[in-house]
């Protein structure tokens, strides 16, 4: 066999056996007995290895933002992989990752114009947390040790991450998390939010917890506030009208470090650069991941505010300032992938189409609202959620049906999270295409209600 048929055999067949990958936030014992595999890809469309076309509703894991195997991407990738395969940044460096640092802080709001990379949201989320706790102590505030999280947040799966993070799912098996935690209250309301398009009007008041959590531990002992400018993970939650403007507020008044994870709202999921830009609010950190690459490979970061960087440079100048860091942290792949992703971005004016997008897409999906059991429906930027309501007794178990359905009937992809089903296409989806994932979708309601 020539490598060339040994590589298409590797990829397009479907293996004898599937148990020795134990695989991450999947229920692995149903999975194996009735596989959901991909094994190619190409603008919104996955293949499956028997041929079948998916369309893909979610961007892969919400980071696909440019579409499949775009070829700037890739041929970026192929060239970096036999040009430079791997460079330490430790003491070391390449050229284009400083390339890459200053594309992503020209792209920032002002102010937030040094980059420190990663390879995951995780450790985007780790590397900004840390840097908070290193700022108060250089600047002489080193009792400021607790975080702020939110209920409903979601920040990877680091324990830093599930500290300040508010999905108890994720938490409960490992009793250990950081000390000095506590949470703002989530900003959703079923009550007085339902079927929104865009930001609720109901909900700015609940910044005002911060306040409240300031009253309780004493603004001496909190280092940083951290949300999702619009959670994710669990199910498109725009922020309310003034939200984010207020907590900024008050994070400052504090001295409390306001950090954006903006691990899916940033490179174009909003409309924008950042959320940050979208909603005029500039925070102090901002942790990215996902599009930056179009998900081709992996890499993250934070954006830091100067005057975060600049507490740190400082003592003998032969020694690291910050000492964190990853084997991999600006992968020259990564970089090259993040590089070509952005210029594609700005080539094809994608945040803008996805801007443009965003009201067609909201009334699409938000004209689901009469399918059977859907209790509410959210829509932000190219990210919609579709709430329904629980099997008696078997939470999740309605939108997981859907799912499998979705992916061995009707050949879509959607991401669940309990018994919510998430949309969030790639930003070059078309509006023919935005039709039909919203026909399927009520279809799939339609069979699992
Ligand atoms: C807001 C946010 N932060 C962090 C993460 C974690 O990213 P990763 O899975 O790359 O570690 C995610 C992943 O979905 C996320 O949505």
């Amino acid at each position: 066999m020539s490598l060339d048929n040994e590589t298409q055999d590797r990829t397009q067949s479907v293996p004898n056996e599937l148990e020795s990958h134990w695989i991450p936030f999947t229920p692995n014992r149903e999975f194996k007995k009735a596989p959901r595999l991909v094994s190619s890809a190409d603008g919104m469309y996955y293949t499956t290895p028997d041929s079948r076309r998916i369309l893909d509703a979610t961007a892969g894991l919400w980071c696909v933002n440019a579409g499949h195997c775009r070829k700037p991407i890739v041929e970026a990738i192929q060239t970096a992989a036999g040009t430079l395969d791997y460079a330490p940044h430790f003491q070391f460096g390449h050229p284009s990752s400083f390339k890459l640092a200053s594309e992503i802080s020209m792209s920032a709001p002002e102010g937030l114009d040094y980059v420190f990379f990663g390879n995951s949201g995780s450790e985007a989320v780790d590397s900004a947390l840390k840097m908070a706790l290193a700022y108060q102590r250089a600047i002489g505030e080193g009792t400021r040790t607790r975080f702020i999280g939110r209920e409903r947040g979601y920040h990877g799966v680091g324990f830093g991450g599930i500290s300040v993070g508010g999905m108890v799912a994720n938490r409960k098996q490992f009793a250990t998390q950081l000390p000095n935690v506590d949470h703002l209250r989530a900003t959703y309301s079923h009550e007085h939010q339902a079927f929104t398009k865009g930001q609720p009007e109901w909900g700015a008041h609940l910044a005002e917890d911060l306040e409240r959590l300031v009253a309780l531990h004493d603004a001496s002992t909190i280092a940083a506030v951290i949300v999702e400018p619009m959670a994710g993970s669990t199910g498109v939650l725009p922020p309310p009208k003034g939200y984010l403007e207020r907590l900024r507020e008050i994070a400052s008044k504090h001295g409390i470090l306001l950090i954006f994870d903006e691990v899916i709202c940033g490179f174009g999921r909003l409309g924008a650069s950042f959320a940050a830009e979208r909603f005029g609010v500039t925070p102090d950190l901002i942790t990215f991941a996902k599009g930056v690459t179009s998900g081709t490979v992996p890499l993250s970061g934070v954006i830091a505010h100067k005057m975060v960087y600049e507490s740190m440079m400082e003592g003998p100048e032969h020694l690291p300032e910050f000492l964190h860091g990853y084997t991999y942290s600006a992968h020259p792949l990564g970089v090259a992938a993040g590089l070509a992703t952005i210029k594609l971005y700005r080539d094809e004016g994608l945040y803008q189409r996805a801007a443009e997008l965003e009201p067609l897409f909201a009334d699409a999906v938000h004209s689901l609202k009469d399918a059977p059991g859907v209790t509410d429906i959210r829509t932000l930027g190219l990210a919609g959620a579709i709430d329904l309501e629980s099997r008696e007794g078997a939470p999740g178990e309605r939108a997981f049906d859907a799912m499998r359905y979705a992916f061995h009937e009707l050949d879509i992809m959607i991401r669940i999270t309990g018994d919510t089903i998430a949309l969030s296409p790639p930003l070059i989806v078309s509006e023919d295409e935005i039709g039909v994932i919203t026909d399927k979708v009520r279809n799939i309601i339609g069979k699992v209600s």
